[in-house]
């Protein structure tokens, strides 16, 4: 049964797509993607140094290609995203003379750009990452190039242009560790701010980059609960389980190398044994079991990535391993016995 199918009264379900798969002449791509998914979200392709490498220049090759195949599967389609401290280039920040912008500048440039990327895909993209990633841990701002130039009213700023442009689109602050409650009081607590002072927020991304063990399901649980009754929608924007062992620098691994030959931390690279499949089986029908018992307050489960093959978790924390976060192999075949766990919660 096909991932859309099984969730057809629950949420949306979606996936993480890049220039390849937005566009492929493979059968087998096209067919996993549109029989499973009815949301997608572009995993590279939308964002900052990929659309507007140069102030005068904006590339939206992709962008076009990609909202063409979500009207194509009608499916609810996600723009990611506005405004991060990563994947920006450095002339953002910026003047000719390499000294930093001025808050208003900088402002200003933000403005035109989401003017620009938001305002081309009007009607085409349904909701927007609109600010990314941009608290601590503990709850305090990120001391990114936004905050140390613009303060926070860079974010106040991001959701008011993103509303001016759009004002049909939802907006969404995304980030990941949402499950942790020290950064999830940062974030809810200015996402109220930024509500009582008239702004539009609809949702609160939780990422969802899991690993076996960690987070706990009731500290996964208590977030989709807390940012329910702070009044937002829930969303869980960019799910995968991480399978395999973090490498550690403070247990004396060298996160530079490349891991692919590694037997401590590259376990699986001829493949996953059955019973760490089992694993991934089971955790993956732990979170859903909350996820359902909470449909109610979820209208999105996105994955981020469409098979194992090309998960940047082949690459994180280090380089060159053999990952198996996803539904999908490293052949695009559905991994049923994980599906048909999930699909029985
Ligand atoms: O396309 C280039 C290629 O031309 C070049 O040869 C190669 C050499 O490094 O890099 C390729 O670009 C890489 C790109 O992924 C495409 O594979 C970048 O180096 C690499 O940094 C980039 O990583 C992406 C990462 O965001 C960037 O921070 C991952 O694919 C993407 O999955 C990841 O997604 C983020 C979300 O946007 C926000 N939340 C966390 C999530 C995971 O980090």
């Amino acid at each position: 049964e096909s991932l859309k199918a099984i969730f057809a009264d629950s949420y949306h379900i979606g996936v993480a797509l890049n220039a390849w798969q937005v566009n492929s002449t493979d059968a087998k791509v096209n067919a996993v993607i549109q029989e499973n998914f009815n949301s997608l979200s572009p995993e590279n392709g939308l964002k900052w140094e990929r659309v507007h490498p140069e102030p005068e220049q904006y590339n939206f090759d992709f962008g076009d290609q990609y909202v063409a195949l979500g009207e194509k599967m009608d499916a609810f389609t996600i723009g990611h995203c506005l405004v991060w401290h990563q994947q920006t280039p450095r002339w953002v920040f910026q003047g000719e003379d390499n000294a930093p912008k001025s808050k208003e500048a900088l402002l200003a440039t933000m403005e035109e750009h989401i003017e620009a990327v938001a305002g081309r895909y009007k009607g085409k993209i349904q909701g927007w990452d609109v600010v990314n990633e941009a608290f601590n841990e503990d709850g305090s701002f990120r001391q990114s190039a936004w905050f140390k130039i613009a303060g926070k009213d860079f974010m106040k700023a991001a959701f008011r242009k993103a509303q001016e442009v759009d004002p049909e689109a939802e907006l969404y602050y995304n980030d990941y560790n949402v499950w942790r409650a020290s950064k999830r009081k940062g974030i809810l607590d200015f996402a109220k701010e930024m509500v009582a002072e008239g702004i539009k927020v609809d949702a609160i991304g939780m990422q969802g980059h899991y690993q076996l063990e960690t987070p706990t399901l009731e500290e996964i649980e208590q977030g989709i609960i807390d940012i329910h009754e702070a009044g937002f929608k829930v969303m869980i924007t960019e799910l995968d389980v991480d399978v395999l062992p973090r490498p550690r620098r403070a247990e004396g691994a060298d996160l530079n190398m490349n891991f692919a030959n590694s037997d401590e931390y590259n376990p699986y690279k001829d493949g996953i044994t059955p019973e760490a499949e089992a694993k991934l089986a089971e955790r993956y029908a732990a979170i859903f079991k909350i996820y359902e018992k909470h449909k109610d307050k979820i209208t999105r489960v996105t994955f981020w990535g469409l098979g194992d093959r090309n998960s940047w978790l082949n690459n994180f924390p280090v380089r060159g391993r053999t990952n198996y976060p996803l539904l999908f192999d490293r052949n695009l075949d559905p991994k049923t016995e994980v599906i048909a766990k999930i699909a029985s919660v």
